[in-house]
């Protein structure tokens, strides 16, 4: 790994001369994560970064992430300046993709297969057997004749009731959209599922027939982690789940914790905790509340409004894990990106050729690089990020960048940002939890 120029090795030269970056990154979540006891609704996965088959150098990795990431802010915006033109036609679309994807089982038999984990919508879906139009996946597709704990979901089920668009003929039939004209379509059903074999019964999830998307191919559907009563996490009997995100260098796999297992039971000060906020416009989202930013020693003069959510539904700050860099929207970007200028004492770069949009030149000699700090002022939660976090090292094109771009419309604080963080959601306690916590070794 050393012979590869890398933005992780370069990243620790970096580092190594920044005292403000001695943050714990300590293994508080010790007793949480260990705790196997009662696990029949907590269980423990791993997420394998969808790009982790692939030879890819590590910055490259990131701009491939970072190419589906700019889809997927796309169609957030698309989703919500939609609804801000034309209140009327309320037309549901959901996130759709992800970075991450985990194995599990469905059946009786159980028959494994890959899904692609979504935290920015709710269904759970599969292709099902007979198919009207279905994408090649690597296992075969489900056949529900061959289950013997498969079962119909009735049109008066609340399951039913609660997807957002649903026709009753035969069977309670279901259209799940999501933001760039990708679908599924199926009837609703329920099944055993396993993960990591533990078995939970009776969990409602799409039979797809009609699956279309260019984005699906990675697995044989979704994992919808959202918000919304059909979400895996909000079927659970205890409603939480916590990821723990490796860095985006690293090839070890990532983990997911369901229910009990996701607990956090550390008494140290590691912990933070801000509310989640609901927005009623997208229901499937997970909504915080960001105060302000400082940079270095200096708390950012951004208005207060701008990371607001409107009445209307447009604007705010949702964490996500299938965008990859956080996205600010373009006012308080612009106020982010300055201070950086002004602070970081290097030539800024043509960074067009990055798909960055700010890059300073690397000198010759980078153990003397120093990066001012970033802290997130979320609601109750001063979140000091590590310097890998937001600044990534191109060798080979001799640039610093900062991980982070501009949108319009709403702000997605990213997945680079969540690296070696346990990031906990407790749908019942309405909060989110951030825990350093080196995700490799968990
Ligand atoms: C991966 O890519 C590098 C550089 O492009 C190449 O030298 C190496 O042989 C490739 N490895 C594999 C296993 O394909
Ligand atoms: C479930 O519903 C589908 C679609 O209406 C139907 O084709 C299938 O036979 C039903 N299966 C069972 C086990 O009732
Ligand atoms: C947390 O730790 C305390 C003391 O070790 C223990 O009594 C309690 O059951 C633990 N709670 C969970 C949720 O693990």
């Amino acid at each position: 790994m050393a012979s590869i120029p890398s933005f992780s090795t370069a990243m620790i030269l970096v580092l190594a001369t920044i005292l403000l970056f001695v943050s714990p990154a300590c293994s508080a979540n010790k007793e949480g994560a260990n705790h196997h006891t009662e696990a029949h609704n907590g269980f423990r996965l791993s997420l394998k970064h969808v790009d982790s088959g692939k030879n890819l150098s590590r910055f490259e990795r990131l701009q491939h992430a970072m190419k589906r990431g700019r889809q997927r802010v796309k169609r957030f915006s698309a989703m919500v300046l939609a609804e801000k033109s034309d209140s009327k036609v309320k037309s549901p679309v959901h996130a759709g993709n992800g970075e991450f994807l985990m194995d599990l089982s469905i059946g009786t038999p159980p028959k494994p297969y890959t899904a692609i984990m979504d935290t920015g919508s709710d269904l759970i879906w599969t292709q099902c057997k007979p198919c009207k139009d279905c994408f090649d996946q690597s296992t075969p597709v489900f056949d529900p004749t061959t289950s013997s704990s498969f079962a119909n979901v009735s049109c008066t089920d609340k399951l039913c009731k609660a997807l957002p668009r649903s026709r009753c003929s035969d069977g309670c039939e279901y259209l799940y959209t999501y933001g760039d004209s990708s679908l599924t379509q199926g009837f609703m059903a329920t099944e055993t599922f396993t993960f990591d074999k533990v078995s939970v019964p009776s969990i409602g999830f799409g039979c797809g027939l009609d699956n279309e998307g260019s984005g699906f191919s990675q697995g044989a559907g979704l994992v919808g982690l959202g918000r919304g009563p059909l979400s895996l996490v909000s079927q659970l009997k205890e409603p939480k789940f916590s990821y723990c995100l490796t860095s985006i260098s690293d090839t070890i796999t990532s983990t997911l914790l369901m229910g009990s297992l996701a607990s956090v039971n550390s008494t140290d000060g590691a912990i933070i905790t801000t509310p989640l906020i609901k927005n009623p416009s997208h229901p499937s989202f997970y909504y915080l509340t960001l105060q302000g930013i400082t940079v270095g020693a200096t708390l950012l003069p951004i208005e207060k409004s701008t990371f607001a959510l409107s009445d209307d539904g447009s604007g705010g700050l949702i964490i996500d894990s299938g965008t990859t860099i956080t996205y600010l929207e373009e006012s308080g970007f612009d106020i982010v990106k300055k201070e950086f200028i002004s602070q970081v004492k290097l030539p800024v770069a043509d960074s067009s050729t990055t798909g960055l949009e700010l890059c300073f030149n690397l000198p010759s000699d980078t153990s003397s690089i120093t990066v001012p700090s970033l802290i997130f002022h979320f609601d109750g939660a001063d979140l000091q990020l590590p310097g890998e976090n937001y600044m990534v090292v191109d060798s080979s094109m001799g640039v610093l960048c900062l991980a982070m771009g501009s949108s319009n419309g709403m702000s997605i604080f990213g997945n680079i940002q969540q690296q070696n963080m346990l990031v906990l959601h407790d749908l019942e306690k309405e909060k989110l939890s951030f825990i350093p916590t080196k995700c490799s070794q968990m």
